[in-house]
């Protein structure tokens, strides 16, 4: 038997992946208590000894609370004679601070890669930020993680909404998003550049010269964090004459309040964004794509 368990930022995500699973697969609560002096007191509500557990967690929001909570639930169904824990996380955090960019900075990623490496066997996440590091492999090592991407669900999502595309990557690294999404839609594609010049300044130019006189733009990244980066996207869309400007990223973090921000720039006709973090913009789901890989795994360990 299988068990999901949602850790509390996926619930919806954790239901429709279950459904999806079928009738071999149970849903067991976790209560998220703690001691008067906040140590935390977590307890499985349904039995999971002998069973695959898979946790669904999104890291956002809060990171750190979800890494912790991962930890405690992952160690804890083993302590409780769990057979083996599946992470799900559609949003994995600690991904960017992939190197020390300053001296004495720890690099995020790896202390993230080792923490999940000693407590869950296997990791599922939905377009994690492979920029520098290119690989899952060259992070987690040895440990069964893998990548699934939702590049197929919005490129097939663009092609039923609009007509006379141009998708845009607004900068080198998210041109690998881009890319595919325009050749599922069967659009033009481009690449901006961006230089950035600090967390919340960034410019950006044309690198492949693409008309987008008359055209509905729809900007590609697989983060909007603060905003900048697709606002200084869409501004330069508009400027070259676009028809409508719209952006679609898989993970919606929207920090400091980024999607007001969106709002007040005026520059795009709409945000979308897929359901690895829960969000209003959600329009693309996630679920079926985590339950195909995990349901592929699941044969070819029975192989
Ligand atoms: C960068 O490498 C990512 O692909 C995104 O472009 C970036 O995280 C977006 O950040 P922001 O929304 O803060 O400009």
């Amino acid at each position: 038997m299988v068990v999901v368990v949602s850790l509390g930022n996926s619930s919806l995500l954790a239901s429709r992946i279950a459904r999806g699973l079928g009738s071999k697969c149970k849903v067991v609560r976790v209560k998220v208590g703690a001691f008067p002096d906040r140590d935390m007191l977590m307890r499985y509500l349904g039995d999971v000894r002998r069973q695959e557990v898979i946790l669904v967690q999104s890291f956002q929001p809060n990171p750190q609370k979800s890494l912790s909570l991962i930890q405690f639930a992952a160690l804890g169904a083993k302590q409780l004679g769990a057979k083996s824990v599946t992470l799900v996380a559609p949003y994995l955090a600690y991904m960017r601070q992939d190197k020390m960019f300053n001296p004495g900075e720890v690099i995020s990623a790896r202390v993230m890669a080792k923490v999940l490496g000693v407590c869950v066997d296997k990791l599922i996440t939905v377009d994690p930020h492979l920029h520098r590091v290119r690989r899952m492999k060259d992070l987690f090592g040895s440990m069964d993680a893998r990548a699934i991407s939702a590049n197929p669900l919005i490129g097939e999502d663009v092609k039923k909404k609009f007509r006379n595309v141009v998708v845009v990557g607004p900068d080198w690294e998210s041109f690998q998003w881009a890319r595919e999404v325009a050749s599922i839609c069967g659009s033009e594609c481009t690449v901006f550049e961006k230089t950035r010049y600090s967390s919340r300044n960034v410019k950006v130019k044309m690198m492949k010269q693409v008309d987008m006189k008359g055209k509905n733009v729809v900007i590609v990244d697989d983060i909007i964090s603060t905003g900048h980066t697709v606002i200084e996207a869409a501004k330069k869309s508009w400027s070259l004459g676009a028809k409508t400007v719209r952006c679609i990223g898989v993970h919606g973090l929207f920090a400091e309040n980024a999607i007001s921000k969106l709002k007040r720039s005026g520059k795009l006709t709409e945000v979308i964004s897929c359901n690895t973090i829960v969000h209003p913009s959600n329009k693309i789901d996630v679920s079926g794509i985590i339950v195909k890989e995990l349901k592929r795994r699941k044969k070819s360990s029975k192989k």
